[in-house]
């Protein structure tokens, strides 16, 4: 029997929800940090750069994939060309994007499990309860078990909802929500002593830090920070409505994600120098703190010295972290679960909690064993793999992809299609100069 596929309910549903898999700790996290230690406005100017010219057209170049074939991206691939030879490389091209997406998902979970682990802690000490919140702010392997489990309990939870009453209704009530805690925390922090000194460091240009290495950081912070590669932006494509513009729509999805990011950066680096104010050592060898010390001690430092008004700036700020982290975990796992209910006769429920099941065996895997696994893992996927297989999905789509079918799903919903600038460039862009340009930079990358 042919299951009926879903669909997001409307345009906004389909950014809402895609605009959730992209913005995430990737953004609040990642991005302010990489711009404060990479040379401040200079390093945001190469990042827009970047996320306009390959970041964007790789995104495009998924979404088209997925309304035209509206299938997982393991079937979405094979099925592009029926030529024996690309229908084998679409297969094992879709597979290994599976397993890219499965794996971040894993160290992610456990990520988001710290952050929910303080979201508790905070909540627990704003209600008085001061030894479980210490307990709860202490890093320990039986508390990250535990809250990574909650964490990965909610995701398979929205997952098995399916498209329209999990993923779409989480979204649209999570991103409104998101955006309000972080417009009000950065309103606080611009108040506090010091602030002004932390927004100097973040948005005066300093060109002189710009070097290759910042620029593969840039690439990879936008791979990363756009969801690409890994096939969760080709099955959000594939349950956008036929009347909608793609390009206009990939377009908002990505000012959406630069958006965030950037005003992550107004809360994060003028918090720490307010912080510094206060006593709290915010350097480690010349630069910035950015790796887990930022998030779970120096920002909570700042937060012990506000006095009666810290546990509920820290209660906000961890609910923040980890709202981000869930829409884009759900979408994550989509990837494989579209995969499973697609494939096998598995309903989206058993399949949801199956892979899910699966999947947190492998984030306690990496909690139990943190320090070979932990690093190895985030470097394997996100540094090597999404680039290739982002460079993998560019040639799909123009090569593999029939060429008049590609141009008709961007006409579908877009009538003025033939004018645009997008029209005329993309489909030549994306089968030569993207692919060789992510190439190019990812060589730089790995070989010098
Ligand atoms: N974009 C997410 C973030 O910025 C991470 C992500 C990567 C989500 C890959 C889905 C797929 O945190």
């Amino acid at each position: 029997m042919l299951k009926q596929r879903e669909q997001f309910t409307s345009r906004l549903g389909f950014v809402l929800a895609a605009a959730g898999s992209a913005v995430g700790l990737g953004n609040i996290w990642g991005f302010p940090t990489n711009t404060a230690n990479g040379g401040g406005a200079a390093f945001v100017l190469i990042y827009l750069v970047l996320a306009f010219t390959l970041a964007y057209p790789a995104l495009m170049a998924e979404l088209t994939i997925g309304r035209h074939t509206r299938a997982n991206i393991v079937t979405a691939l094979q099925g592009l060309s029926p030529r024996p030879g690309v229908r084998l490389t679409g297969r094992l091209v879709g597979s290994y994007g599976i397993l890219v997406a499965s794996l971040i998902l894993c160290f992610y979970s456990l990520v988001a499990g710290w952050m929910a682990a303080n979201l508790a802690s905070s909540g627990a000490a704003l209600a008085g309860l001061d030894r479980p919140a210490a307990w709860l702010a202490r890093d320990g392997v039986p508390r990250n078990l535990l809250f990574a489990g909650l964490f990965s309990l909610i995701t398979a939870g929205v997952v098995s909802e399916g498209v329209k009453h999990g993923i779409e209704r989480w979204s649209s009530r999570l991103m409104p929500t998101l955006v309000a805690l972080l417009v009000a925390l950065i309103g606080y922090v611009l108040t506090r002593d010091g602030a002004i000194a932390g927004l100097t460091v973040y948005l005066l240009p300093d060109f002189a830090r710009i070097s290759s290495t910042l620029v593969i950081s840039a690439l990879g912070q936008a791979f990363f920070s756009l969801s690409l590669g890994v096939g969760t932006m080709l099955v959000y494509g594939s349950y956008i409505r036929e009347g909608d513009s793609l390009p206009a729509t990939g377009a908002i999805v990505t000012l959406v994600d630069i958006g965030v990011a950037f005003l992550a950066g107004l809360l994060i680096i003028p918090a720490m120098f307010a912080g510094r104010e206060l006593g709290v050592e915010i350097y480690a060898n010349g630069q910035l703190q950015a790796g887990p010390d930022l998030i779970f001690r120096v920002l909570p430092a700042l937060f012990d010295s506000m006095g009666p008004l810290g546990n509920g700036v820290a209660t906000a700020f961890f609910a923040l972290m980890t709202i981000a982290a869930l829409t884009s975990s759900i979408s994550m796992l989509e990837v494989p679960v579209a995969l499973a209910t697609e494939t096998t006769s598995l309903n989206r429920k058993t399949a949801a909690w199956l892979v899910g099941g699966i999947i947190f065996a492998g984030t306690a895997t990496i909690a139990v064993f943190f320090d070979p696994l932990f690093g190895a893992v985030v470097t394997l996927t996100t540094e090597f793999s999404q680039p290739l297989l982002g460079i993998a999905l560019c040639l799909f789509a123009g090569w593999a992809f029939n060429r008049n079918a590609l141009l008709e799903e961007i006409r579908a919903g877009n009538p003025g299609a033939q004018k645009t600038l997008f029209w005329k460039v993309w489909p030549t862009y994306v089968r030569y100069f993207c692919p060789l340009l992510i190439a190019t930079v990812f060589v730089q990358a790995i070989f010098l």
